[in-house]
This record gives C-alpha cells, sequence and structure tokens, in this order.
C-alpha cells in the first residue's frame, strides 16, 4: 500500500484527481470504477475543472460504479445514479451510455446483481478504482461479514452504515436498508485502486485497514493484499496511524 498523507480534504481532492486525470490521459479507452458518497465530491470538482480548461478528455472511458441502493431509481435524488450524473457525467463527456451503476429499480436481487456482473465482464478489467472508506470498513457497500463476496451481490446495510448515510435522506426511515455492490473480488482484480479518506472520524477504521488483520470484519484490510494500493489521506483521518 503507498499511502500519501496530505493535509486536507481540498489538497486530498486535487491529488486523487491529478491520480485519476494521468490514468485518463494515458489509456483513454480505460475502465473507471467510481465510488458515491461525501469523499469523492472534491475529487469530482477538480475533474471537472479539468475537463473545462481542456486537460482531460472523457470521450473515451467507461464507467462501473460500485453500488446503488435498492429500491431508488434515477430520479430519486438520494440515488446513486442521480449523484453520478449530478456530481460528474452530467459536467464532462463521457458517453452517458458507458456509465454504469447497478440498476436500483430491479426488484429481484438476483437479477440485478447477474445484469451488473454482465455489465462488469463486458467491460472488462478495471484500470482504476475509487474507493471512499465506512466507519465500519466497508468498500463500495461490502460490509464486515464472514467472509469476503467475490462479484455483486445485495446486501443489508449495517446500523452503523444507515446512521451515517441518514443525513442525505428527509428521514431515517427513508433509508433504504439494502443496496446492490460490486463485491471485493471486482474490486481486489482492479488493476490499480486509489482510497481517499479524510476527517478524524475515520482514523480509527484507516488504521485498521492499513495495520490491522486482514479479516472479512474489516472489509477494507484485504487490500493490504492488492498490488497497486494507493491511499490519499488527510492529517486528521491519519492521526491515529503509524505509517
Ligand atoms: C459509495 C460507497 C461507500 C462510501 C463509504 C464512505 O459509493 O461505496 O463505500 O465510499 O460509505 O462514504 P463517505 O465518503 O460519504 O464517507
Amino acid at each position: 500500500m503507498r499511502v500519501y498523507k496530505v493535509k486536507d480534504y481540498q489538497e486530498l481532492s486535487r491529488k486523487a484527481a491529478n491520480l485519476i486525470a494521468a490514468q485518463v490521459i494515458m489509456k483513454p479507452d480505460c475502465v473507471l470504477g467510481l465510488a458515491t458518497g461525501s469523499s469523492p465530491i472534491g475529487t469530482y470538482d477538480n475533474l471537472v475543472a479539468m475537463y473545462e480548461n481542456g486537460d482531460v478528455d472523457f470521450s473515451g472511458i467507461t464507467t462501473v460504479n460500485l453500488d446503488e441502493y435498492k429500491g431508488l431509481d434515477a430520479s430519486n435524488d438520494q440515488s446513486y445514479r442521480y449523484f453520478m450524473n449530478e456530481h460528474f457525467f452530467n459536467r464532462v463527456n463521457v458517453p452517458m451510455e458507458r456509465t454504469h451503476v447497478p440498476n436500483g429499480t430491479e426488484p429481484d436481487s438476483a437479477k440485478a446483481c447477474a445484469d451488473y456482473n454482465e455489465i462488469l465482464h463486458q467491460a472488462g478489467t478495471v484500470d482504476l478504482q475509487l474507493l471512499g472508506l465506512g466507519h465500519d470498513g466497508h468498500i463500495g457497500f461490502n460490509e464486515p461479514s464472514d467472509t469476503f463476496a467475490d462479484e455483486t451481490h445485495c446486501v443489508d446495510l449495517e446500523e452503523i452504515t444507515i446512521q451515517a448515510n441518514k443525513r442525505f435522506f428527509a428521514s431515517e426511515a427513508d433509508v433504504p436498508r439494502q443496496a446492490y455492490t460490486m463485491g471485493i473480488g471486482t474490486i481486489m482484480r482492479a488493476k490499480t485502486v486509489l482510497v481517499i479518506v479524510s476527517g478524524a472520524d475515520k482514523a480509527k477504521i484507516l488504521n485498521q485497514m492499513i495495520n490491522g488483520p486482514v479479516t472479512p470484519r474489516v472489509p477494507a484490510s484485504i487490500l493490504q493484499f492488492h498490488p497497486n494500493a494507493i491511499i490519499i489521506a488527510d492529517e486528521a483521518a491519519l492521526s491515529e496511524t503509524e505509517l
């Protein structure tokens, strides 16, 4: 794991965007694995600025997102498809038909997961997978468990995740209890994984991810075994980590 310690969220966002832009410039038809949440918003803003300056062209890329809430459609402003359109896809020149997010409107979980696996297989190996880190160590919506799931699956969200995400919803009751997520196996097969972590509230779990035992109880700890894992974290997030 290569860890870059940065001062704050602004520097984190710039650095992450630079790495993603470098990937796209070096391989214009690359497959980017993308994440939602608070962590990548600044990264997307920086990528949009680079696009507007004429420094990066996204017309050749394919994107696959990590996850989607089960039951939310693209018009719901809490869906991850809506988030991606708002923060990134509608602001750059990626062809919308090559942007992929699991289909939250498919009620049949087995079908939703099989369909997304098919999309992932068609897209091919992910060149760079962007990840945030959940407070319980989840990546995508791979919650702590007894095993590491390989491919796309439907998960019951942990209480801590529901609590963390309720800030985006009108009430806690509105937070979906299930989600479709890319599996750990797919994440591990990405050529590069880029984890961005900001804030003191992530300090404990970031230390477990980097220095703790590799265990499905802390799903992100598996990234210790990834041959090309890059972590960009700010001083607050790294305040409990010995490097
Ligand atoms: C989002 C995702 C989640 C988040 C994680 C951290 O697509 O897969 O794993 O990356 O919950 O969320 P934030 O960045 O909001 O702290």
